[in-house]
């Protein structure tokens, strides 16, 4: 008995070291992914200063999800705040205190929003450079200049904490740095031409990317902690509500955020999307209705 007892106390006091090497090496490996150091070389773009382009780039701003993690004022808001994922706030893009974009050059901005990564060279966590990386250079160009005009607010960031599952994903590499997935040296910026067309949709489906995944089937959200709910199947596929939808009962939902049976739709679900002009919108309905049917969450 007393043989099995220590027998018994071994095992256990081998498990406990087995799980705290586990433990730090999850640590040790997501730090490492946090820390990573990006060189890029970046192509500046023409920043306008023409009302146009300025009327464009808010826009861009406030329909593309910025003001979602950043804030409506754009000083910052909080992204993640949930005891397995941690806490993570969009930090301050104004010009005021608590920020760091007054020290910004032009090419820092296109670092960070094109290509995932910090004028430090440290890969941008959770910001999803991945669906901006293409963004025109018109687009771009504009986005920065209205950037640049937002009135300054001086807001701290809260400290970010990774959770123990985030570092997990991070590990795994189920959850990737933006900087991670972007082929840095081959970038081709998209040139279009707004309308409603297969095309146009495309450039614009692309912030929708993150959640809905790379062939719009929806499913589990990867960087999102355990309590939002599955994103929905967009594709033509059988077990979408997508495919019944009429354009009209599509541009109602995001407008609304109702389905045409007058449900509510989680707010998980970006409700700035909901303010993109109809040409957008149409265009979006035009794509996600050309796509090839896959069943909800195969990616
Ligand atoms: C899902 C949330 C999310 C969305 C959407 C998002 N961002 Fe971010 N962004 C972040 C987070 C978080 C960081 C900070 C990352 C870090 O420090 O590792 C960041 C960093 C940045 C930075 C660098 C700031 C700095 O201090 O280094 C800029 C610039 C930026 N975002 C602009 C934008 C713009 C413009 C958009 C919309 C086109 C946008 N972001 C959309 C979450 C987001
Ligand atoms: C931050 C994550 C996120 C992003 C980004 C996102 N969605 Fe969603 N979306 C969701 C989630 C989660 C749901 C499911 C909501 C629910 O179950 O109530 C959803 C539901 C929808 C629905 C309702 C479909 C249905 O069957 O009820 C539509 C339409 C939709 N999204 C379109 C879009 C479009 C278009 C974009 C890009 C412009 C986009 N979404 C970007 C998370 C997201």
């Amino acid at each position: 008995m007393k043989k099995l007892l220590k027998f018994g106390a071994y095992t256990v006091g081998v498990l406990v070291v087995l799980l705290a090497v586990v433990a730090g090496a999850v640590f040790a490996t997501s730090n490492e992914k946090i820390g990573k150091n990006y060189v890029v070389a970046v192509k500046p773009v023409r920043i306008p200063g023409d009302a146009a382009a300025l009327a464009r780039g808010q826009h861009i701003a406030q329909t593309r999800g910025c003001i979602d993690c950043h804030g409506r004022d754009f000083a910052g808001a909080k992204v993640i705040e949930d005891d397995a994922m941690g806490r993570l706030d969009g930090p301050n893009i104004t010009m005021g205190g608590g920020g760091r974009v007054a020290m910004f050059e032009d090419v820092d901005w296109v670092r960070a929003i094109r290509h995932g990564v910090g004028p430090d060279g440290r890969g941008l966590f959770i910001m999803p450079s991945e669906e901006y990386a293409h963004l025109s250079d018109e687009d771009l160009g504009a986005l920065i200049a209205f950037l640049k005009t937002v009135p300054a607010v001086t807001r701290e960031r809260p400290a970010t904490q990774l959770g123990p599952v985030s570092r997990v994903l991070l590990t795994l590499g189920k959850i990737k740095l933006a900087a991670e997935s972007i082929d840095h040296l081959h970038l081709k910026p998209a040139s279009v031409i707004p309308g409603v067309t297969v095309e146009y949709g495309r450039y614009v489906a692309a912030g929708c990317t993150g959640c809905h995944g790379a062939n719009y089937s929806g499913g589990k959200i990867e960087v999102g902690p355990p309590s939002w709910p599955e994103a929905a199947n967009l594709t033509a596929h059988a077990d979408s509500r997508l495919a019944t939808w009429s354009e009209a009962d599509f541009i109602r939902a995001l407008r609304t955020a109702k389905r045409p049976d007058g449900t509510e739709l989680n707010p998980v679900m970006p409700r700035t999307f909901g303010q993109m002009d109809d040409v957008e919108l149409k265009a979006l309905y035009a794509f996600f209705k050309s796509l090839p049917p896959a069943a909800k969450g195969v990616r």
